[in-house]
């Protein structure tokens, strides 16, 4: 079994974007949004990603040291161009934008272009959540799933994000709106397993578990018309900052193209509402009637976000990567001259 201890793996991410000229600073922040990921349990956004994004700096469609800049701006709004750097980077400095202004006028919204995949949206939201606000995340991706009743890829597996939290409860919804997230079919191939029934359908939209053949084909959204009107709205409102739509959404899944998509980052402030500590008090009333509820037989009844704290508490001690991965990692610890056994042993 191969264990990579979560220190480890930020260190290992750390320094081999520090061989491409990452400084310092911004590579810290994109290894620590991969190892939330890896904590948390969403394992297609961890580590497993990371070999793409070394193909993307190797081939100069990841910009080590953008130039950020905000291009438009209002006291509640910004657009950020992020001359194409990591999506990690872009998208920490503008949710920390967001919310900033959220801080002074009671919401900010800040959209961005020129970016490039930035891993697990909740990253984003939970540093809202973090500051008593509300976060809400989304980000379009190129073309994974058919509109409902259609086999042509046009839409993005788009992930939407919310969080906030009460004094004793907080919510992390954090999900793609595929029925699978298009990363899990990666990983579901690395790994050589089936995907679940219902997820995807192959290039003649007959439905598939072969991991292959769905990437082929199509993803099927989540909750049939309604995850797909979900993903639609995504699709437009991720892209009002100037980025692409539909099937010109380029380079999140393939590194070997100039990435296109956009994201928009949204606080809310609930002093400007209720007021910061009520609206505390009523999540912790609503979650804790939701927790105190009876559940189903053969059901707990889990607050979104649960799942990934319960995970990173069995998690941070280390958890297992497959050998395709570990051989990855060592090929590109080879090739930049660092030692895979300084970072799993
Ligand atoms: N950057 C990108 O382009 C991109 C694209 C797609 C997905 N993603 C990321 O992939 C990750 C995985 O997405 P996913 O849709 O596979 O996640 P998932 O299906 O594992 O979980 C989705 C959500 O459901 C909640 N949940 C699960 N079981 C629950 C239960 N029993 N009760 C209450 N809540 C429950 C989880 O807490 C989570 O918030 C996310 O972090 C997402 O942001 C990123």
């Amino acid at each position: 079994m191969i264990i990579l201890k979560p220190e480890n793996e930020r260190k290992l991410i750390i320094d081999i974007l520090k061989k491409f000229g990452v400084p310092e600073e911004d590579a810290e922040i994109t290894a620590d949004v991969f190892v939330d990921a890896d904590l948390k349990g969403f394992t297609s956004h961890g580590i497993g990603r990371f070999p793409k994004y070394v193909i993307g700096l190797k081939l100069g469609n990841i910009n080590p040291k953008p130039n950020i800049k905000v291009v438009k701006e209002s006291p509640s709004t910004a657009v950020v161009d992020g001359d194409f750097g990591l999506g990690q980077v872009v998208g920490k400095k503008s949710m920390e934008l967001a919310i900033e202004k959220a801080k002074n006028v009671g919401v900010g919204v800040v959209a961005t272009k020129n970016s490039n995949h930035f891993g697990i949206a909740g990253y984003y939201s939970e540093l809202a959540m973090k500051n008593d606000m509300i976060g809400i995340t989304i980000t379009n991706t190129e073309p994974a799933m058919a509109p409902f009743g259609g086999k042509t890829k046009i839409l993005g597996t788009n992930p939407i994000a919310i969080a906030f939290k009460g004094n004793k409860y907080k919510f992390s919804l954090d999900m793609a709106t595929a029925s699978i997230a298009r990363g899990k079919i990666i990983e579901a191939l690395r790994k050589k397993i089936k995907i679940p029934e219902g997820c995807a359908v192959d290039k003649e939209g007959k439905p598939t578990t072969d991991p292959a053949k769905a990437l082929e084909g199509c993803i099927l959204p989540f909750g049939g018309p309604k995850g797909y009107g979900l993903a639609l709205a995504i699709e437009m409102l991720s892209a009002i900052g100037g980025a692409e739509v539909g099937t010109k959404v380029r380079g999140t899944a393939n590194p070997k193209e100039k990435c296109t998509k956009g994201d928009l980052f949204m606080v809310i402030n609930p002093e400007f509402f209720m007021g910061k500590e009520e609206f505390k008090k009523k999540v912790d009333e609503l979650l804790e009637e939701i927790k105190t509820s009876e559940p189903a037989e053969g059901f707990e009844i889990l607050i979104p976000g649960e799942i990934e704290e319960r995970n990173k508490m069995k998690r941070i001690k280390g958890f297992e990567i497959d050998e395709a991965l570990y051989n990855q990692l060592k090929e590109i610890c080879d090739e930049l001259g660092l030692n895979i056994k300084d970072y799993i042993e």
